[in-house]
């Protein structure tokens, strides 16, 4: 490996959540214990990343920064490398995460009352965004098959022709279940949502975490009309573990839905944009640190491979979900016999193992973990001997 995928810089005290949760249960920097919950790396930043964060700071100017033309085009040829997609520079609009461009997408789009579809369980701030809004959620459960999740195309469709429904937010490749959606599976939900009037917001934030064998389709690439109908949000956060810079990249190709949602962010802030260090580091990601993704995601696959091994032979009561795309391992631990409080009791005092538990995820998720394996994976290999000793007892 050319880059460095070891080195574990301990975040108590320092405003992650993450950390500081595990710190409430007394895991202490002594410990050497991580915790695998919130979506960011254990893995530091590419060096390329911080260099080019380093020479912003030595110009000494903090000034007002709009994107360059050269950041957009940089946006889009990382689109068209990595994802054989012809996207346009100015279908991009920038906001300060994608969190934030669906919750504004469900209140420029759709209005109190309005049905909105999930494919459920699924990343919880999704549901926010509807209750939030007084918008209804439309809850497409997907069929688990035990490894792994499908959509239920009849019910998806039954419930995407009913004239209150007016929106699908996806989520493209799927948190918490690791699936990376088919192009065969995106094109009929593209044509469902086509023929109702269903518009589509495809959140495709882990769309660079692809395991191998998979590969992540955009949406809009699917065809021109598909496009018409989308929002396709992305950034470089999850990819290149920069969340915290919470920069952006908003595709829109259709003009008047790009118009109505500019409109709406200046209301909200009236001169829309992200900040400099945000646009320096994802150009520099975007430029030089595709080598540096390719490590990346070899030390996730072998993280997952591990997983999969030490399960099947040692715990063979837990199902483990393929991991198609992102980093986080879906895992169901009902057949322990424990109830879901349970478990994460054990979990959290017994194991020192800090998952996401899978209720947040909708009740489907119950007496599921979901795991970030984004880490050394020396980190891997302890978890996997704590949980032994913990579930055997
Ligand atoms: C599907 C999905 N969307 C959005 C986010 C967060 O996006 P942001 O930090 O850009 O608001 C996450 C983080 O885990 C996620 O998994």
């Amino acid at each position: 490996m050319k880059y460095d995928f070891e080195t574990v810089h301990k975040r108590i005290n320092t405003g992650s959540g993450k950390w500081d949760k595990m710190a409430q249960f007394g895991v202490r920097e002594s410990d050497d214990i991580i915790p695998f919950s919130v979506a960011d790396m254990e893995f530091v930043t590419a060096p390329e990343i911080v260099d080019a964060l380093k020479r912003e700071l030595d110009t000494s100017i903090m000034g007002y920064e709009n994107p360059t033309s050269e950041y957009l085009e940089t946006v889009c040829n990382w689109m068209k490398t990595r994802h054989n997609w012809d996207a346009k520079p100015d279908w991009i609009l920038n906001t300060s995460g994608v969190v934030n461009a669906f919750f504004e997408a469900v209140r420029v789009y759709t209005k109190p009352g309005d049905g909105i579809m999930l494919t459920t369980p699924v990343y919880f701030p999704m549901y926010m965004a509807i209750r939030d809004y007084g918008r209804e959620l439309v809850d497409c459960k997907m069929i688990d098959t035990g490894k792994s999740y499908e959509i239920d195309f009849d019910d998806f469709e039954r419930k995407a022709s009913d004239p209150n429904t007016k929106m699908l937010i996806l989520c493209s490749p799927h948190n918490p279940c690791g699936r990376i959606w088919t192009r065969e599976e995106l094109m009929k939900i593209g044509e469902i949502c086509l023929k109702h009037n269903v518009l589509v917001v495809s959140d495709e934030i882990h769309f660079d975490l692809e395991m191998p064998g998979h590969k992540h389709t955009v949406f809009a690439s699917l065809s021109d009309e598909i496009a018409n109908n989308c929002l396709v949000l992305t950034a470089p956060s999850k990819t290149f573990n920069i969340a915290g810079l919470q920069t952006s990249n908003i595709f829109i190709p259709n003009p008047e839905l790009r118009e109505k949602f500019y409109a709406s962010l200046k209301l909200m802030n009236p001169n829309p944009k992200c900040n400099i260090l945000g646009y320096r580091a994802c150009e520099a990601a975007y430029k030089y640190c595709a080598n540096w993704l390719d490590e990346c995601l070899s030390v996730i696959d072998t993280n997952r491979k591990i997983i999969c091994d030490f399960i099947e032979r040692e715990l063979s009561a837990i199902k483990v979900y393929d991991l198609e795309g992102t980093y986080l391992m879906w895992l169901n631990c009902n057949d322990l016999g424990l109830s879901y409080q349970e478990l994460e009791r054990i979990n959290q005092t017994e194991a020192k193992l800090f998952f996401d538990e899978g209720y947040v995820f909708g009740p489907q998720g119950e007496g599921f973990e979901r795991w970030n394996i984004a880490c050394p994976t020396r980190y891997i290999n302890e978890a996997l001997a704590r949980m032994k000793e913990a579930y055997t007892k």
